[in-house]
């Protein structure tokens, strides 16, 4: 089985502040262990092809897959946006965390519904397990707790919140650019 930690190690170099960066390998090791196989979707929609394939004990599934797109996403856009570094580390942890909990804690058949919320108290776990004091810690967990937007399925009415920041949104935008159907990412050739 592949760690995530490993398979995000250039996505972790990108990190800069060294107390995000062990935060994140430590969050990142966490993950239960269906992330590294699992599809980005279940049902098949809502996500392209190559990122709702299945993994296998070496080979990357589709829900890691679109996790590493959309750290690319954010990674640029972070610097397009102008994000302090702080700003950027905390934009790439709420990315790497928030589908970590997509079929829920048990890990059933189905992502679930509600696996943003779900993935907002397993970022709140991990801090107080790890007695983590973090930059953004507060954005990080808004950033995963309300990624869906509008598409939350758990209460259509929940977009944003009054402070939802540039992290929020930008880990938002990059969630949706790497799930459309049309979009492809060369470094999965
Ligand atoms: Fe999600
Ligand atoms: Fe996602």
């Amino acid at each position: 089985m592949i760690k995530p930690a490993d398979y995000y190690e250039k996505e972790i170099s990108w990190i800069a502040h060294e107390r995000m960066r062990d935060f994140a390998i430590k969050y990142l090791n966490d993950f239960p262990d269906y992330f590294m196989v699992k599809p980005a979707s279940s049902s098949g929609k809502y996500h392209n092809s190559w990122s709702n394939t299945i993994g296998s004990d070496d080979v990357a599934g589709g829900l890691a897959k679109h996790v590493k797109a959309m750290c690319y996403v954010v990674h640029s856009l972070a610097e397009a946006e102008m994000l302090s570094s702080e700003e950027h580390d905390a934009a790439l942890i709420a990315t790497l965390g928030h589908d970590a909990i997509k079929y829920g804690f048990e890990g059933g058949t189905h992502t679930t519904g509600t696996h943003e919320s779900e993935g907002a108290v397993f970022f709140r776990q991990c801090l107080q397990k790890y007695n983590a004091t973090i930059p953004y810690a507060d954005s990080i967990c808004r950033a995963i707790e309300f990624h869906q937007g509008r598409w939350a399925k758990s209460d259509p009415a929940k977009m944003f919140p009054e402070d939802f920041d540039k992290i929020g949104q930008i880990v938002h935008r990059a969630d949706m650019v790497a799930s459309r159907p049309m979009v492809k990412f060369y470094f999965f050739d």
